[in-house]
């Protein structure tokens, strides 16, 4: 089954999105792994950095779109959805491996969500709209991922900004998250807000559905200019003594006009500048997710057979 990794951070403009699809370039360029871009973000940057805008419109009119699959989730429609296999689209940049969920400009629609849990509400009883309403993040993304998660390695999902249905969705789904972060206090103010919400999911599911969700790491993106100065140096000294030297990645992505540019080309800048600075720092930083997650996927191995000899 695929391991289901979610970028996000309350904070925008941190450079979610960039890491998310450099990575999954990486993981399918250098690692071979099948992997799956999944854009959870109204603002479609992902979408537009893997398709162009026309063949993001062609898609739009042909209706393989997240929306539909979310929609036909929340209300199964009686025209028929294309199935999610029909939804992605194959062989990004010709990359055998990297494979997009495009994105939409609306997701859901916030009225209908809530009138439908509203009706499933009253059927179950009179107090039960918090329980519906947990139950939709719950398994929203997770049902809408399922059909899939055995075709891929990797399934990365670009969070929007802020806290909406699918992100938390999201975060439920997976098994890992990735904080991409600018070291300036604000980023660091939307990891925290972040992980206050984590937690505060993570007890609200505990009793029925315990969520296994691990982070694999802060990365700090855009951190070139600052690299030297007392200030960097200072905020740095913060985040290590907040978070520990241990979730956060060693490898910084760089500032790099190369890497805003690929997305004239609505490629990653991985594929379209493999030489540049930043095309190595994201290659690099994939290179430590990889060995982060080894250790991880060890340590569970070990716990898990653990319990089985105290079992027996
Ligand atoms: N290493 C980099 N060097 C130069 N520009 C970058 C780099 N990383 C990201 N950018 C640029 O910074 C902007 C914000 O990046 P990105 O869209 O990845 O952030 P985000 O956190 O996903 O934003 P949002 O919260 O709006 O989804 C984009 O214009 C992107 O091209
Ligand atoms: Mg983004």
């Amino acid at each position: 089954m695929a391991h289901i990794i979610a970028t996000a951070n309350m904070k925008g403009g941190v450079g979610k999105t960039t890491l998310t699809v450099n990575l999954a370039a990486s993981l399918a360029k250098d690692f071979h792994k099948r992997v799956l871009v999944v854009d959870l973000d109204t603002q479609i940057s992902a979408t537009l950095s893997l398709v162009s805008p026309h063949d993001f419109s062609k898609l739009r009119k042909e209706k393989r779109t997240l929306k539909y699959l979310v929609n036909d989730f929340i209300q199964p429609l009686p025209q028929n959805t294309l199935p999610i296999q029909d939804i992605i689209k194959p062989y990004i940049g010709n990359l055998k491996g990297l494979d997009l969920l495009p994105g939409d400009l609306e997701l859901y629609d916030e009225f209908m969500v809530s009138e439908v849990l509203h009706r499933k509400a009253i059927k179950l009883g009179k107090d039960n709209f918090q329980e519906v309403w947990k139950k939709l993040e719950r398994i929203l993304v997770e049902g809408i991922l399922q059909p899939i998660d055995k075709d891929y390695d990797f399934i990365i999902l670009d969070c929007a900004p802020g806290y909406n249905l699918l992100t938390r969705s999201a975060l439920v789904a997976s098994d890992f998250y990735l904080l991409p972060a600018k070291p300036e206090p604000l980023s660091l103010i939307g990891i925290q807000l972040l992980e206050r919400r984590i937690n505060q999911l993570r007890e609200s599911y505990k009793e029925e559905y315990p969520i296994n969700l691990e982070m694999l790491g802060i990365g700090f993106t855009m951190s070139a200019n600052l690299l030297n100065g007392r200030y960097y140096r200072q905020v740095m000294k913060r985040v290590y003594e907040d978070f520990g030297e241990n979730r956060i990645f060693k490898t910084r992505i760089p500032i790099d006009v190369n890497v805003s540019k690929a997305v004239d080309s609505f490629l990653p800048v991985l594929l379209t500048h493999p030489t540049a600075r930043g095309s190595k720092a994201f290659a690099e930083f994939t290179q430590e997710m990889m060995e982060k997650l080894n250790v991880i996927l060890d340590m569970k191995q070990q716990k898990n057979k653990l319990n089985l000899v105290n079992l027996e």
